[in-house]
């Protein structure tokens, strides 16, 4: 069995190219988005706990079970801890056996980003240039590097409540060709922007982006609103036009759409992202639609990135081999291990 740690994923990173790891995760969760059917599925288990979340998000296909480990605890970097961390395993079907244990903190951050960024190029209009950025922290550098990848990305304006987070995503983009505005506020920010990402962390039902920011042709990534009474958007851009999200038992408890009464649902909800992958639904069919992917993190997301990461590590022998099953001639004697 292989163990991939953090260290492990950066070399497997840096070998494969950020940006091809990123292409092929979107290629892997295309394939698994198209055969949705197939997966076994459940809203996550959640233990809500004093400052935060710890979720368990199993599901399995014909071949692999997989599961993340994850948390959500808005209040951490005041203690200098992050928000978000993670660890996962794949198993394989046929024996039940463990093949891979990851970290997953870092291949949250890339999932995300992929599967934003997938939505994106259904939902976004094709010339968007303008990056509205609100939240710098953690996920906001994967966000912004993939979307990249399908969209003409020139320009992105970012505002987070932290002026050093600000600093720290200037930094870490001063290099990759992006012109960098600063914005004051988030108002400021969406000004003429084409997508808006918002990634903040606030346990609370919060208005981060406002109704009468959003413009006509604007589209709209909300990652944040991803638990019980937590939400970042005004519930009227809910009302503008197409909102996918990707798996709607999940998304009507932890999603911004959780604002809404399961008759507005009805109402306001356009598609499951699936649905839009394999053209049963459509994306974005006019150039001044407003579109809004109501993203919370589904756990085919982890699934795809656990496989890529599974298959990559092989094909470039990184990661550790370690007993993770005991390793015994015969499967009755297991207490030969214990000496
Ligand atoms: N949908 C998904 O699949 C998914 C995956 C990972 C994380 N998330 C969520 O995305 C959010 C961001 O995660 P992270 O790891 O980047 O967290 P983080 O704590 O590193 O960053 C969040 C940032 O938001 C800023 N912020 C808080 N309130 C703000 C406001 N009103 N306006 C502007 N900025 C504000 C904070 O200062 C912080 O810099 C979290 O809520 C997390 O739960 C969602």
């Amino acid at each position: 069995m292989k163990l991939i740690t953090v260290q492990d994923l950066s070399t497997l990173v840096k070998k494969h190219g950020f940006d091809n790891f990123l292409n092929d995760l979107i290629d892997y969760l295309k394939q698994d988005f198209v055969r949705w059917p197939e997966f076994d599925k459940s809203p996550r288990y959640a233990a809500h706990v004093p400052g935060g979340v710890l979720e368990l998000m199993p599901t399995a296909d014909k071949k692999y079970f997989a599961y993340k480990c994850v948390n959500g605890h808005p209040a951490n970097p005041f203690e200098g801890k992050q928000t978000v961390v993670a660890t996962g395993q794949l198993s394989e079907i046929k024996y039940g056996y463990p093949l891979l244990i990851s970290e997953m903190t870092v291949l949250t951050g890339l999932r995300t980003a992929a599967t934003s960024v997938m939505a994106s190029s259904y939902l976004s209009r094709e010339d968007s240039s303008v990056l509205a950025l609100v939240g710098t922290g953690a996920q906001s550098e994967f966000q912004a590097c993939a979307l990249k990848l399908v969209r003409p990305i020139k320009t992105i304006r970012y505002f987070d409540t932290d002026a050093l987070a600000m600093d720290k995503f200037e930094q870490n983009m001063k290099d990759k060709g992006f012109e960098l505005v600063r914005c004051s506020n988030a108002k400021e920010a969406c000004t003429g922007a084409d997508i808006i990402t918002v990634c903040t962390a606030c346990k609370g039902h919060v208005v981060v982006i406002e109704n009468d920011w959003v413009k006509p042709g604007m589209h709209v990534n909300g990652l944040g609103g991803d638990c019980p009474g937590k939400t970042e958007l005004d519930k009227n851009i809910l009302f503008r036009g197409k909102v996918v999200v990707e798996y709607t038992e999940q998304s009507m408890i932890e999603g911004d759409i959780q604002q809404l009464t399961p008759d507005e649902v009805g109402q306001v909800l356009h598609a499951e992202l699936w649905e839009i992958i394999n053209g049963s639904k459509k994306g974005r069919e006019t150039a001044d639609e407003v579109t809004v992917f109501d993203s919370v993190g589904f756990a085919v997301e982890d699934f795809s990135v656990l496989r890529l990461t599974y298959d990559l590590a092989e094909k470039y022998g990184i990661g550790h081999d370690v007993d993770m099953v005991p390793p015994i001639a015969d499967p009755k004697n297991l207490i030969s291990v214990l000496g």
